[in-house]
């Protein structure tokens, strides 16, 4: 059974990070660690660790992403949950045997990390993100 480390991040989209930065940051006081522009997600991303794990603020920067559709759909909001595990292809081929539907069905390597997203309509509702952190 695929083991659920830890919360890696909650993901936020949003507008315009500098003005979520005054509630997430000025409000709730919440540290900004930094903000990056991330052009594998089309997105700037403002990173404010909480304890073990961590807000991200996403801004789309291109109207072609899930993120950005969301943001036109919804207005923004909370986009994702994010968890961190051992093994992302593993945890992918156990789900798929039990009929959750995905929508990486391999994981994408990325620097740092292996992630890939469960689909919403197995998760009642919620987009789910696993990560799989690497050196
Ligand atoms: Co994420």
């Amino acid at each position: 059974m695929a083991k659920m480390n830890k919360v890696n991040h909650v993901a936020i989209v949003v507008a315009d990070i500098d003005e979520a930065l005054k509630f997430w940051r000025d409000g709730l006081g919440i540290q900004l660690h930094h903000i990056e522009d991330v052009p594998s997600q089309k997105a700037k991303v403002a990173f404010l660790p909480v304890g073990d794990t961590e807000v991200e603020l996403v801004q789309p920067t291109s109207d072609d992403t899930g993120a950005a559709k969301f943001l036109a759909e919804k207005g923004g909001g909370m986009h994702h949950l994010c968890f961190e595990v051992d093994d992302v292809a593993g945890t992918l081929v156990e789900l798929k045997t039990k009929g959750v539907r995905l929508i990486n069905e391999e994981p994408l390597v990325l620097p740092g990390r292996k992630m890939a997203f469960i689909h919403p309509k197995s998760t009642g509702g919620v987009l789910v993100e696993l990560y799989e952190i690497t050196k």
